[in-house]
């Protein structure tokens, strides 16, 4: 075979790979006496390279299930798998290791460190790898995301659009092969939202970066390979709007 169409080959397998999985998943959750169920039976496949848009009212249990795909939180039932590792064959620390440098999350309320910079905030994630610090690394994504001259500014110094930017440079700092937002441009006026568009669907064009995301922006929604809105404690699909509004 030749070198040519083994890299064409690797390209097709990459392009099929299994990087989410859920199967009839379920949660639970108690509040007060009450049991309240947010998601029931759910199912979801996402391949790599795809980007896929979660729309669904608020309360429909969208953060939650961006929390259970990420294997930041546990479902009551059902079973879930990343990159094709089962995430419950895996403890906290194990769901952490296969996430650390491949997995960005933006989470709908930033979730930044109130004590450090900025552009600390950002290279946690690195720290967290062992590729080290890389603070010109971190730099060049805050450039990105239009915030480079507030890299010495602690989080209560900035706008909650400029914390929702500095969490978006956080997440895509060490190049993941698949990122979780959660409302990435629920702060943002249009043209910065639209900025920030351009830098996933650019990262998901150039690397392949599969995106997962939570939005109410249907311009955003619309650029994503697949909409699905959830409903009643599953995924539904949703056909694309021609406006776009
Ligand atoms: N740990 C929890 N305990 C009790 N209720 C919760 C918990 N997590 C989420 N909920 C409730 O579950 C529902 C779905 O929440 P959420 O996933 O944040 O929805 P969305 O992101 O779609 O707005 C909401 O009614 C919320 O109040
Ligand atoms: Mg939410």
């Amino acid at each position: 075979m030749s070198t040519t169409s083994q890299a064409a080959d690797n390209t097709k397998a990459a392009a099929t790979a299994s990087v989410l999985m859920a199967r009839n998943l379920n949660k639970e959750v108690t509040s007060g006496e009450r049991i309240l169920t947010i998601l029931e039976g759910l199912s979801l496949d996402v391949v790599a390279g795809e980007s896929v848009a979660i729309l669904g009212s608020s309360g429909a249990g969208k953060s939650t299930l961006l929390s259970l795909l990420a294997g930041l939180d546990t479902p009551s039932g059902g079973e879930l798998e990343m990159f094709g590792q089962s995430l419950a064959a895996l403890d906290e620390d194990g769901r952490a290791r296969l996430r650390a440098g491949r997995v960005g999350f933006v989470f709908q309320n930033f979730q930044l460190l109130p004590t450090l910079t900025a552009l600390e905030n950002v290279l946690l994630p690195q720290e967290l790898t062992d590729s080290g610090m890389n603070s010109s690394r971190g730099r060049e994504w805050l450039e990105r995301v239009g915030l480079v001259e507030r890299m010495h500014h602690l989080p209560k110094q900035l706008s909650g659009g400029e914390q929702q930017r500095v969490a978006i440079a956080r997440a895509f700092v060490t190049e993941p092969d698949l990122v979780f937002a959660d409302e990435p441009t629920g702060n943002l006026d249009r043209d910065t939202g639209q900025r920030i568009a351009d830098l996933l669907f650019g990262l998901n064009r150039a690397s392949g970066t599969t995106l997962v995301l939570v939005t109410h922006d249907l311009t955003l929604a619309n650029r994503c390979d697949r909409q699905l809105t959830l409903e009643h404690g599953r995924l539904h699909e949703r056909q694309p709007t021609e406006a776009g509004l």
